[in-house]
């Protein structure tokens, strides 16, 4: 029987793109979101593209909502990717355990009750603490994790969780943490600013990026491309995984715009973000055949063309 994959948080940023890949390539896909505005969709599909797709409204926090999905869809595949981000979390830190933390144990307890034995889901570089503690150099994926935001330490949980969940009722699992992510539907949450600029850039209006520094920039069709083959190509036990990448800087990031897009005018505010440079992939390479890697130029030079495409609505 064929695949059905489940992505959670299908209307955010990487679960668009990995929508859009599922769309393309052919693929069963049901959508699990708590919203239902479809604006970063709209920016990637046709409505005859989304009409191959099952949207399914739902809260995370839901656990007879989820175990309901995987039942009645029948899924094979789970791409766990809603969350609350830093800002949120620390808006509101109840709500933020609630999404994040409550919400991945019922996606291990809907996989658990039907039977399904691989999850992908999204952790992140958050779950590192600043560069004081570490050593200079890229960040190994076994580096300890000691984050300083509730964020992370939610992000910590869910790794942890997937360990136990592995140990217990032998569920194995990747998790992949993305670091910078841009690319059309990055429109909130702390590094998104890059890509806020891209598009204020795109329309010839000015952008002043408010951090500073170096960091590894990742594009959002390829990360979501990476979560579709860990959700398609379980490995031993509960795994995480670093994103990487060449390390690059917010300055460079301009750079590249500004050459692509002669007479704009980014600022950047000296302001580094609390966060290590760069994150070694190493173990990722050596566990997947294909790790989705666009060159920085190019996949900036895509996303203005996609901006310029989608016009006013955007
Ligand atoms: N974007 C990045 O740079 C980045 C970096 C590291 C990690 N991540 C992680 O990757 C994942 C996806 O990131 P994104 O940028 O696409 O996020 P996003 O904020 O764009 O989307 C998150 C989605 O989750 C949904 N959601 C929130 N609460 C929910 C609930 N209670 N029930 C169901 N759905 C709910 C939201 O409606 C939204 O569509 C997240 O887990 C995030 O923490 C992202």
């Amino acid at each position: 029987m064929a695949d059905t994959y489940l992505v959670t948080g299908g209307m955010g940023c990487i679960g668009a793109w990995a929508l859009y890949h599922l769309q393309r390539r052919g693929q069963r896909a049901v959508n699990f979101d708590l919203s239902t505005d479809r604006h970063r969709i709209d920016w990637l599909m046709s409505a005859d593209e989304q009409a191959a797709i099952t949207f399914v409204q739902g809260d995370l926090r839901d656990t007879d909502a989820l175990k309901a999905v995987f039942a009645d869809y029948s899924v094979t595949r789970v791409i766990h990717l809603a969350a609350l981000q830093v800002p949120f979390c620390r808006a509101n830190p109840v709500l933020g355990a609630e999404v994040n933390v409550t919400g991945t144990v019922n996606i291990f307890e809907a996989a658990r009750a039907n039977g399904v034995g691989h999850i992908a889901f999204a952790s992140s570089i958050g779950v590192y603490g600043p560069p004081s503690d570490f050593p200079p150099g890229l960040i190994p994926h076994d580096a300890p994790k000691n984050p300083r935001t509730l964020y992370g330490a939610y992000k910590v949980c869910n790794e942890q969780t997937a360990q136990v969940y592995n140990e217990e009722n032998g569920i194995t699992s990747t998790a992949l943490r993305p670091y910078t992510v841009y690319g059309v539907g990055r429109d909130q949450g702390m590094t998104s600013e890059p890509t806020k600029a891209l598009v204020a850039a795109a329309k010839g209006q000015p952008y002043k990026i408010p951090f500073s520094g170096e960091m590894q920039f990742q594009w959002a069709s390829d990360v979501a491309r990476q979560f579709i083959l860990a959700a398609e190509q379980p490995l031993d036990g509960a795994r995480g995984f670093n994103l990487g990448g060449p390390p690059s800087t917010v300055a460079r990031f301009v750079e590249i715009t500004e050459a692509a897009l002669p007479g704009v005018e980014i600022e950047v505010a000296e302001n580094p973000l609390p966060f290590p440079a760069g994150f070694d992939d190493s173990a990722l390479r050596a566990s997947f055949n294909t790790v989705y890697e666009t060159p920085l130029e190019e996949g900036i030079a895509e996303t203005i063309a996609h901006i310029q495409r989608l016009g006013d609505e955007i």
